[in-house]
């Protein structure tokens, strides 16, 4: 009987992923999912074929060019690749995959959790009930911003945003859009198509971001363009914390320039910037964007699927690399 391929997965995935890895590979698991560093993640791949990886193993170029010639393919349980140096990958011949597809109901429902969330201050009013704060009711009391009839402008119309996009246009909602090409009439579904940010933002009443980070995109909601929004404009993220300026959005949240926000995603996760933790109009969720048990699940078996077909001699489905 030929051997099984050996894998390692660097986190404790959901356990139906980790029961499907020990069935048909010779899987060794973090079992106590620590953090491991380039150092450790090399360490453990010594006796590798392939790992299952999450965005927050940062796999830069240094650690590919160290990582043991027996390991094929990194296999990362995310949508996001930005923890993986993709040139470097393909330079050494690394297969990369992603999870596409998976998590995008999970996540657009985040981000619509976060909107409506951010636009009716729910913080606030949650604070007062747990803290025992609410002294009556009022007709004056926490009065938010409605949804519908606003317009939502969607910055990075992929398959998120496009969820996202029906979920707005169920609220009555106005879609619009700037993506780094305008997407065919069935995929529009009527929504505005804006050939630039800076033209998206200045009609977002509810901005959502849905981009990759990249370098064109880090810092991209800075001063400048927050400057460009609508008054009391309502700013989401469930993409990467690095495609905001934190100054800056937190400037704009003091003087209510905008009028709140909703973030599941953060520069230097977990170390959240800790001026967000005053402010009443920032809805924070620890990056739970995908966080429910059946898409963790799908996450961890579509990245289980592509192992599959690497190792069958087939090309991975998700391949990036
Ligand atoms: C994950 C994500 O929770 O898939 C992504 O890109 O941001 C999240 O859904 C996380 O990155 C898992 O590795």
């Amino acid at each position: 009987m030929s051997q099984k391929p050996k894998i390692t997965l660097t986190r404790r995935f959901p356990e139906a992923v980790i029961e499907r890895a020990e069935q048909n590979y010779d899987a060794a698991v973090n079992r106590d999912d620590t953090a491991w560093d380039g150092d450790e993640l090399i360490r453990r791949a010594a006796e590798s074929d392939g790992l299952l990886i999450s965005s927050w193993d940062k796999c830069t170029a240094e650690v590919i060019g160290r990582l043991p010639d027996r390991v094929k393919i990194l296999a990362s349980f995310s949508v996001g690749y930005e923890h993986v140096d993709l040139e470097a990958a393909k330079a050494r011949g690394l297969i990369i995959t992603n999870t596409p597809d998976v998590l995008t109901d999970a996540t657009a429902d985040t981000a619509l959790l976060l909107l409506l969330a951010a636009s009716r201050r729910a913080r606030e009013g949650m604070a007062m009930v747990v803290e025992d704060r609410w002294p009556r009711w009022t007709p004056t009391q926490l009065l938010g911003v409605q949804a519908g009839g606003h317009r939502l402008g969607i910055l990075g119309m992929g398959r998120i945003g496009r969820a996202l996009a029906a979920r707005g246009r169920a609220l009555g909602m106005e879609i619009h859009y700037h993506n780094r090409s305008r997407l065919a009439a069935d995929l529009e579904q009527g929504a505005t198509y804006h050939a630039s940010a800076e033209d998206l933002l200045r009609v977002s009443d509810f901005l959502s971001i849905h981009c990759e980070l990249t370098a064109e995109t880090e810092k991209l909601l800075n001063a400048e363009r927050i400057a460009l929004l609508p008054e009391g404009a309502i700013v989401v993220n469930t993409a990467r914390g690095g495609i905001v300026d934190d100054d800056a959005l937190i400037a704009a949240l003091e003087t209510g320039r905008v009028f709140a926000a909703g973030l599941d995603v953060f520069n230097g996760e977990p170390n959240v910037d800790p001026r967000y933790r005053g402010l009443e109009n920032a809805f924070v969720l620890p990056h739970i964007g995908s966080a429910t048990v059946d898409t963790r699940d799908a996450m961890g078996f579509r990245a289980l699927d592509n192992l599959d077909a690497h190792f069958r001699g087939e090309d991975p489905p998700d391949r990036l690399t």
